[in-house]
């Protein structure tokens, strides 16, 4: 039986969204991605989102209030009731402490590892749909046409955040904020590591495993 709650964790460029899409097609689970929701808040101009893009575009973490406004209401929706795939969140211990609180739950932690030069290059290639924010790479995975999501025709541009500049920032606070969940969830005994520089199909066969075992 599959863990049907579960957090993808790792570093910016792990391939935490990448995964996600073949896991909510083929799990049948949403993805709640926190950086999705917040770059939605903010293309919607909502008092969240304005909030958030100076923390974003600077590569820092969201204060947790924010984060939590808008994980509360996605996980209030009716598709989250049979479980979720949690992709960006929780980002810090004080997330953990307060999802555990709020009695938010996970079967399963996997955390996706992959080497920093290779992050750098995967997030500086990566461009993504303003539509439906499929992922894809100029070089590894190009769309079809130049600029055009092959999955909904939406436009396929960088991150304002891919820059190499932020992109390193995002790295430190990886290393700084994030990176201690590793022992907090080896500590309780839900943490499951796969190798996440591997083909995108390997990496999906080692997750399937994960939330398996
Ligand atoms: P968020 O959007 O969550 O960004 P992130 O965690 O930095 O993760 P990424 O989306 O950059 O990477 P990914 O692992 O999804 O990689 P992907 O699959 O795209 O957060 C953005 C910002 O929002 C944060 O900086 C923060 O400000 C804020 N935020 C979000 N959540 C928050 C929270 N909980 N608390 C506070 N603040 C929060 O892949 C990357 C590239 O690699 C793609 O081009 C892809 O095609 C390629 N690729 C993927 N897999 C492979 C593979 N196996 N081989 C080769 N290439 C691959």
């Amino acid at each position: 039986m599959s863990a049907r709650r579960f957090i993808l964790l790792g570093p910016p460029g792990a391939g935490k969204g990448t995964q996600s899409q073949r896991l909510v097609s083929d799990l049948g689970l949403p993805q709640i991605s926190t950086g999705d929701l917040l770059r939605a808040a903010r293309k919607a101009g909502t008092v969240l989102g304005l909030k958030a893009q100076g923390f974003m575009d600077a590569g820092q973490l969201v204060p947790d209030a924010l984060i939590f406004e808008l994980v509360e209401e996605r996980l209030a929706q009716a598709d989250a009731a049979a479980g979720y795939i949690l992709d960006g969140f929780p980002r810090n211990v004080a997330q953990a402490d307060e999802m555990a609180r709020r009695g938010i739950v996970v079967d399963r932690v996997v955390l996706m590892e992959v080497p920093t030069e290779a992050l750098v290059a995967r997030l500086s290639g990566r461009r993504v749909c303003g539509q439906c924010a499929a992922t894809y790479h100029a070089e590894a995975f190009p769309t079809r046409v130049e600029g055009v999501c092959d999955a909904c025709g939406g436009v396929v541009s960088q991150r304002k955040d891919d820059t190499a500049e932020v992109v390193s920032q995002r790295l430190d606070v990886y290393a700084r904020e994030t990176s201690p969940l590793i022992a907090y969830y080896s500590s309780v005994g839900s943490l499951r590591r796969v190798d996440g520089f591997e083909s995108t199909e390997k990496v999906y066969a080692s997750i399937m495993t994960a939330l398996s075992a």
